[in-house]
């Protein structure tokens, strides 16, 4: 009995340190609980706070790479209205000198018509051929032409002065051809036939320099209609060849005073690649190597192909290079070495996103007189993100 006693008393000591232990490890899960429910709390808050930030930073990135295509976009209107605003004058003069020209014109043809002898007409037909056929000489040759002429029309005892002669040179006569115009210069309608056939020469250099105009301008509008491709993430197929033409033409105004450009093409397939957005690349490594140069000196553009997937486009100018101490930065965003205002900073790290974003590499090699900027380009980008 006693034993069975003792065992009781063993027993539920044991359950109730049992049910002490129990208290404990309740208290202990509870606390956990606690912990962990305040831990997810914390933890929800945080990612919120960094949902938010991101966003943020991606907003920042945006407004940036809007702001470097604004700058680069500002840069642009200026070059095209400049572009456009040379050959709009030259066309605005040339009709200008056309219209004034047109009743001297008209009252030189009635005259003529009505007093040219019958027998000289064949004479004022060629004459008529050879001004409005003529491309004009370049102004030394003309000078030399003038001075010969010069010398034909004295002998032929026709009134002359050096700016008589220099004239029917610009407007397509020689020593040779001249023979035909003399019986025209000694008839009383001298004057009137001249005036005549220099109005005649000189509408048609002015409609010359009209189409050329006009020409320039359309290029211009093509050139524009490439490079602002709309189609955002469209994957076409280019000709970097072309591309290439595009940007230089966009660029033509801060080309044009010192820089020569050496095309150094092999030829490559077209490339598929997202189309509006490598023009952005070769404006900003060509402006660069501009900026480099300070409008002076030589950029080499070259394209090879690799191999049966990869490309390669390199752009080499000649200028200062690239220092060895900033050379790792310069395609970090806001590195620029410019003044304020005119560097952003973020064309080398926007152009950089943007290869890669090709799946691409885009490095440089740089000593004084020798930069080189390297691209790599896959020639089928369809392939690789399938
Ligand atoms: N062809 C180059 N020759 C010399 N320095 C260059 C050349 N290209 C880029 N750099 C350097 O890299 C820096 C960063 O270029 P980029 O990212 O285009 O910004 P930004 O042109 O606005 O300065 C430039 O400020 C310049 O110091
Ligand atoms: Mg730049």
């Amino acid at each position: 009995m006693e034993d069975l006693e003792k065992v009781i008393a063993t027993l539920t000591a044991e359950k109730k340190t049992l049910e002490k232990k129990l208290q404990v490890a309740e208290k202990a899960r509870k606390r956990t609980e606690n912990f962990k429910n305040q831990n997810e709390a914390v933890i929800a808050q945080i990612n919120i706070k960094l949902t938010q930030t991101l966003k943020q930073l991606q907003l920042t990135q945006l407004e940036l790479i809007q702001s470097e295509k604004m700058a680069g976009l500002g840069q642009l209107i200026a070059g095209v209205s400049h572009e456009i605003n040379t050959p709009a004058g030259a066309i605005v003069n040339s009709i200008s000198g056309i219209l004034k020209d047109n009743p001297t014109f008209i009252e030189g043809m009635i005259q003529i018509m009505s007093e040219l002898p019958q027998n000289l007409f064949p004479h004022l037909r060629f004459c008529i051929r050879t001004v409005t056929a003529s491309k004009g000489a370049g102004t030394s040759d003309e000078r030399h032409m003038a001075r010969d002429l010069d010398k034909i029309l004295q002998a032929h005892e026709i009134p002359t002065c050096m700016s008589f002669s220099r004239n029917l040179a610009a407007i397509g006569f020689d020593k040779e051809n001249i023979e035909q115009l003399l019986p025209l210069l000694q008839l009383p309608i001298r004057e009137s036939l001249y005036q005549f056939l220099y109005i005649l020469g000189t509408n048609a250099s002015h409609t010359r320099n009209i189409k050329i105009g006009i020409d320039k301008i359309i290029r211009l509008v093509k050139a524009l209609k490439l490079y602002s491709h709309s189609d955002q993430d469209q994957i076409a197929s280019i000709r970097l060849e072309e591309d290439f033409e595009t940007t230089l033409i966009i660029l033509h105004n801060k080309l044009k005073q010192g820089i020569t450009i050496i095309k150094e093409f092999e030829p490559i397939p077209d490339v598929k690649c997202f189309a509006d957005q490598l023009n952005q690349v070769w404006t900003n490594l060509i402006n660069n190597a501009i900026e480099a140069m300070k409008g002076n000196g030589r950029i080499i553009l070259r394209l090879k192909r690799m191999d049966d997937s990869f490309v390669k486009v390199e752009i080499e100018d000649n200028g200062p290079g690239i220092e060895t101490s900033i050379r790792p930065k310069i395609f970090d965003p806001f590195f620029t070495t410019k003044p304020k205002g005119e560097g952003t900073g973020l064309g080398l790290s926007i152009s950089k996103e943007i290869i890669e974003k090709h799946h691409g590499t885009i490095d440089v090699e740089s000593i004084p007189g020798k930069t080189l900027f390297t691209v790599k380009l896959p020639i089928d980008l369809h392939h690789i993100i399938k």
